[in-house]
């Protein structure tokens, strides 16, 4: 696999990007993390940029829940092919009509609980029906 991009973008908030040059083996020949954000970000990447060596399958994975820290957990998991879409729809909330990538988006600049997630994206906030898909987004998203 060579010069392979990981892209992940939020709109109107951050943005990270992994390029990868990997041998054969998975080991990496190269890396670029590049990013656009706040101080978070800024440190995220000064941090992260030396770690990106040797065999990819064991760079370890952020463990924190900062939106930078979740994005690139998430481009760290599809790099290696290890990702799982949490929830695969389009739109999470019927009632309300709210994107799937919204409440992602939500989760990611840093709601942590259904009732933020409802405040702020009005996902959940009618039946009821799709709590269960925002919690098991906030919980793939934040925890992994
Ligand atoms: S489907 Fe989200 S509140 Fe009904």
């Amino acid at each position: 696999m060579a010069n392979t991009l990981f892209k992940i973008q939020l709109r109107a908030f951050d943005e990270l990007e992994l390029s990868l040059d990997l041998d054969s083996d998975g080991t990496i020949k190269s890396a670029q993390l590049k990013g656009v954000g706040g101080p978070e970000m800024l440190r995220l990447l000064e941090d992260w940029r030396p770690r990106l060596k040797g065999s990819l399958a064991q760079v370890e994975l952020p463990v924190g829940s900062s939106g930078p820290e979740i994005m690139l957990r998430e481009i760290l998991m599809k790099a290696r092919g290890d990702w799982v879409e949490p929830y695969a729809e389009e739109e999470l909330c019927h009632c309300r009509a709210v994107p799937t990538p919204i409440v992602r988006q939500a989760i990611t600049a840093g709601a942590d609980s259904p009732e933020t997630v409802s405040r702020w994206t009005t996902a959940s906030t009618q039946c009821g029906t799709c709590r269960k898909d925002v919690i098991a987004l906030i919980s793939a998203l934040r925890t992994k």
